[in-house]
């Protein structure tokens, strides 16, 4: 049987004297947060900790937005999509007089150490206070974008996967019965980490991400060759962040060299950010969670937490902001070799 060390870890805990988890969701939200914010706070409490929640983001650091957590009030939240905490990108928080009345209310509140769980903007400003304040924090990844250099996966990424997954099913649906070819936008910031991935699960056609340049020549070869053999039905995936400008850009570009073809656009948009987290989100926030706080058990700082071949990583923020995380090239050619 395996027995949790918590007994050392309490030991620990008193050793580095940090008595209060301040726990905040930052940037966009995604499926799998509360159930970040649930095992931040359970973990907290089950080692003896006091947990206090920030609403909206470091903007609630500022405003003194503060909550004293008790286990029954993440109680009913693992299912729920979105932040119980809400969320904002704070302008005030890159200024000094943001991040000094920040840690002057943290220091008020009696918070030690905080959790902080987001993207890349959420883990820069953290950077950017641990090296200017003496408050512990540990990062928790939780985006849709799936960009951060340092994790195989972020919390939220599956689920979106999934929710793209299912419209474009349905797309597929219309495009099969009208041999009609659909650009469908995805999200994904300055990256194409979703569009790639769903593009090999919804077996489509075709991807553009602004990792790959040229792609849109490809594209029009594909077509091409499509069109000799009187295949009209396609769904092609275009990655927001795609150099071609967006897929009503892209489509518009691509009738006037292929009239034959009948076009339509779909941008997915926001419906990628919500719903409920599939399994395998809840288990990673789940996982990261505790692991967020272990960390700070054990007096770990300016780290974010990662998973690497399924197992928890300790990253420093300076190398997971400065580094870019490189797409798998390898789907593009089974991309490829899937879509003769
Ligand atoms: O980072 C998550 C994300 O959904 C990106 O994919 C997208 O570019 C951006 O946030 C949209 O931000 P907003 O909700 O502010 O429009």
């Amino acid at each position: 049987m395996y027995i949790c060390s918590r007994k050392i870890r309490i030991k620990n805990q008193f050793m580095s004297k940090i008595r209060k988890i301040g726990v905040l969701t930052s940037g966009g939200d995604s499926p799998g947060m509360n159930a970040a914010i649930r095992a931040v706070t359970r973990t907290a409490l089950y080692n003896e900790m006091e947990v206090v929640a920030i609403s909206l983001g470091y903007e609630g650091l500022i405003q003194s937005n503060f909550k004293q957590m008790k286990s029954n009030m993440v109680s009913d939240i693992i299912q729920r999509g979105g932040t119980i905490l809400k969320s904002t990108r704070s302008e005030d928080f890159k200024t000094k007089e943001g991040k000094d009345k920040a840690y002057q209310n943290m220091k008020n509140e009696g918070i030690d150490a905080l959790v902080v769980i987001g993207g890349d903007g959420t883990f820069r400003g953290a950077r950017e206070f641990t090296e200017e304040y003496d408050i512990p924090v540990v990062g928790i990844p939780g985006t849709i974008d799936n960009d951060l250099y340092g994790t195989d996966y972020t919390i939220g990424y599956d689920s979106a996967l999934n929710t793209i997954i299912s419209a474009v099913d349905k797309i597929r649906d219309t495009a099969s019965s009208h041999n009609r070819l659909f650009f469908v936008e995805v999200m994904g910031k300055d990256a194409g980490f979703l569009a790639l991935r769903s593009a090999i699960a919804c077996g489509a056609e075709a991807v553009l991400i602004p990792e790959i340049e040229g792609d849109t020549k490809t594209l029009k070869n594909y077509l091409k060759k499509g069109s000799k053999r009187k295949k009209f039905s396609n769904v092609i995936l275009v990655a927001e962040g795609d150099e071609s400008g967006g897929a009503f850009n892209i489509a518009k570009e691509t009738q006037k060299d292929f009239p034959e073809y009948d076009m339509r656009v779909t941008v997915l948009g926001h419906i990628q950010r919500g719903g409920s987290p599939t399994a395998y989100d809840r288990v990673t926030a789940s996982e990261m969670g505790v692991a967020a706080v272990e960390a700070i058990m054990d007096n770990q700082n300016s780290i974010m937490i990662g998973m690497i071949n399924r197992e928890i990583v300790h990253i420093p923020f300076n190398r997971t902001v400065k580094h870019h995380k490189d797409i798998n090239r390898r789907l593009l050619d089974i991309l490829e070799i899937l879509s003769i």
